[in-house]
């Protein structure tokens, strides 16, 4: 077989393979970039639903992006939540970034790169830890509801890296959200 013919050979061969196993060249899910991969995870969890404050949009309340990702807004000084009942338990702020409940009262964590008031200054190993133990990087305070981390924590490693990613590609938002309060007294 003449050179130009075993090449044309080889290429037809490979445009059949090509052609017949295309599902497995297609770029899958996880092989996406990191930061395109925890965009996608990000927002498929619903990880906006609480850590992006709402606001009332032209459809009804809806997540404010402008602050995407920032947490509970420290700038809003809300009343003490009125003390729940054995049936309701729980009452969440209108932003639907502060939860009162058995618990005490928890603030949505700022997610977004800023050093000082968000996730800048974490390590992926910090942040993989604190979602792998339920504990403040992976060390501190344990992470109050209803951040849910036995759900996150499902992610393996490599997706973990990838949310972390993705959140310090994002702008960083200033926003110091407040310690959580104790129970009320009943
Ligand atoms: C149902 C509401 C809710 C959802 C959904 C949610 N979170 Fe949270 N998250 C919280 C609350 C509340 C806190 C603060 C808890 C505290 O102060 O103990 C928190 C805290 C955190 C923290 C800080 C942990 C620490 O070590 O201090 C991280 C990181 C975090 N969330 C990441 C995420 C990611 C990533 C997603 C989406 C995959 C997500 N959260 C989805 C409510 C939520």
């Amino acid at each position: 077989m003449k050179m130009p013919v075993l090449l044309f050979a080889c290429s037809a061969l490979a445009a059949v393979i090509a052609a017949t196993a295309g599902y497995s060249l297609a770029p899958r899910g996880s092989d996406r970039n990191p930061v395109e991969r925890g965009r996608y995870l990000v927002t498929a969890m619903g990880c906006n639903d609480c850590h992006t404050p709402w606001h009332m949009g032209p459809n009804g309340p809806a997540p404010d992006m402008t602050r995407m990702l920032s947490g509970h807004p420290a700038t809003i000084a809300l009343p003490a939540a009125a003390k729940g009942t054995p049936e309701w338990p729980v009452q969440v702020s209108a932003t639907n970034t502060a939860w009162s409940g058995p618990w005490g009262t928890s603030f949505t964590a700022n997610l977004t790169p800023d050093p000082e008031t968000g996730l800048g200054s974490w390590t992926a190993d910090e942040f993989i830890a604190a979602l792998r133990t339920g504990r403040h990087q992976g060390r501190g305070r344990q992470i109050l509801p209803p951040m849910p981390y036995p759900m996150i924590n499902k992610l393996d490693d490599a997706d973990l890296k990838a949310v972390f990613a993705y959140l310090l590609s994002i702008p960083a938002i200033r926003n110091k959200v407040p310690e959580p309060l104790p129970p009320q007294a009943q």
